[in-house]
């Protein structure tokens, strides 16, 4: 079969180190365009990913009929014009996270990729993340068939009162970042719209309710604490610092409900408890090895792998070096939209999915301008 031809706008950090690699070695894509406004940064892509063409200019890529699917990781201050320009011309899209910054903005991009049919999806990677599948599809068996474990602790027996809620979910997304790796445009717009819409989007995976309010606490910039309600009573929070260190693990996601525990420890193990048949512990591997003579993966190879690769930083006084990164989803994600592109279907995280959290986002931030207090989310905000 015919490969598709596929461009990249926007080649900075994000497009350099996952969007282009996984590109190159796709066995169904072939690389036609880097676009870039910056010059430098196409002559450092030209020489490194070889595509076919390199321009300045998107509409190049627009009017090229070969070119069948666009990937955008441009900022999202820049992300409307584009998306329009592309759909139009009946180009499918990857577009990276958030897809908006604001209301009419997002009503603006759903319009047109609804109206125009081109295949989306918004690059909520995590979704697609194997610990995140592997703790979804726990999650799932137990809400389904639920079965208390023999060993249940149990003092009241078969007539113990019943508590409402108890097909409620309750999410906890801890996120230990370090500010000292933002960029400029980061530091403009704040982690609560560059980085949340990822958990939101999380919180939405494991709990299949409609989200009703959400408040805010702390600043949009750095640090805040946001607690998204569902309508069957399902509570999740995020808690986000920007003071923290890279030497620890990132992330660190609970999922307690109906007597059953899941923890996904930085997408490289998930501990999962009061799920009968479920192993308590299932490790995962990085995503690009470069210590492969440490054996142990999960949590503990994690932490082995940061140890030498801060030995490996301080030998050779390059800050840059950071340790193996898990596997986020991001191929799976690129994967499944290919997928649907060829074979049809809905890619996993279309406009539509992605509206939900984007939503919840954006009512995050009115919360934190009103000083925490709880904004309501509304079905119209994200359709
Ligand atoms: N999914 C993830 O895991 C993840 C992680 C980090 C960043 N991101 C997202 O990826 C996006 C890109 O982030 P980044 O860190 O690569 O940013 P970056 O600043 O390194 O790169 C953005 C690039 O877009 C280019 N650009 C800007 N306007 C353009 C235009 N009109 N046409 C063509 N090129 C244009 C810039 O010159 C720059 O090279 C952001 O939206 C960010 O939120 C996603």
């Amino acid at each position: 079969m015919d490969k598709i031809g596929i461009a990249v706008v926007g080649c900075g950090m994000m497009a350099q180190n996952l969007h282009l690699p996984n590109i190159k070695r796709h066995p169904s894509l072939e690389l036609l365009w880097c676009c870039d406004v910056n010059t430098q940064v196409l002559c450092e892509v030209g020489e490194k990913f070889q595509p076919r063409k390199l321009t300045t200019d998107a509409a190049e890529v627009a009017a090229d009929p070969r070119c069948e699917a666009v990937l955008i990781s441009t900022t999202h201050t820049v992300r409307l014009p584009l998306i329009e320009l592309f759909a139009l011309s009946g180009k499918h899209l990857y577009i990276e996270k958030p897809i908006a910054d604001t209301f009419d903005e997002m009503k603006k991009i759903l319009r047109v990729c609804r109206e125009t049919g081109v295949k989306t999806q918004v690059g909520h990677n995590r979704r697609a993340a194997p610990a995140v599948r592997h703790a979804l599809k726990a999650l799932q068996k137990h809400r389904l068939k639920p079965v208390a474990p023999r060993w249940r602790f149990d003092r009241e027996g078969p007539d113990r009162p019943r508590l409402e809620g108890e097909k409620s979910t309750m999410v906890l997304l801890r996120v230990n970042d370090d500010y000292w790796s933002w960029k400029r445009w980061a530091f403009a717009h704040g982690a609560l719209i560059n980085e949340m819409t990822h958990f939101a989007d999380l919180a939405c995976c494991f709990i299949p309710a409609r989200p009703i309010r959400v408040s805010t606490v702390g600043s949009r910039l750095a640090n805040h604490v946001v607690t998204i309600e569902y309508d069957d009573g399902s509570l999740a929070t995020i808690f986000a610092t920007a003071f923290g260190s890279f030497g620890y693990p990132k992330e660190l996601i609970e999922i307690y409900h109906n007597g059953s525990a899941i923890i996904v420890d930085h997408l490289m193990e998930v501990r999962v408890a009061g799920v009968v048949g479920e192993p308590f512990r299932t490790t995962f591997s990085v995503a690009d090895d470069r210590h492969p003579h440490i054996e142990e993966q999960g949590i503990e190879g994690y932490y082995k792998r940061v140890l030498a690769s801060q030995r490996e930083a301080l030998e050779s006084g390059d800050n840059s070096i950071l340790p193996e990164q898990p596997d986020k989803g991001h191929f799976a994600l690129l994967d499944d939209w290919l997928n649907c592109i060829r074979n049809g279907g809905e890619p996993m995280c279309n406009v539509e999915v992605a509206a939900v959290p984007t939503a919840i986002i954006l009512r995050a931030l009115e919360s934190e301008e009103l000083g925490g207090q709880p904004v309501a989310i509304s079905p119209s905000d994200y359709s």
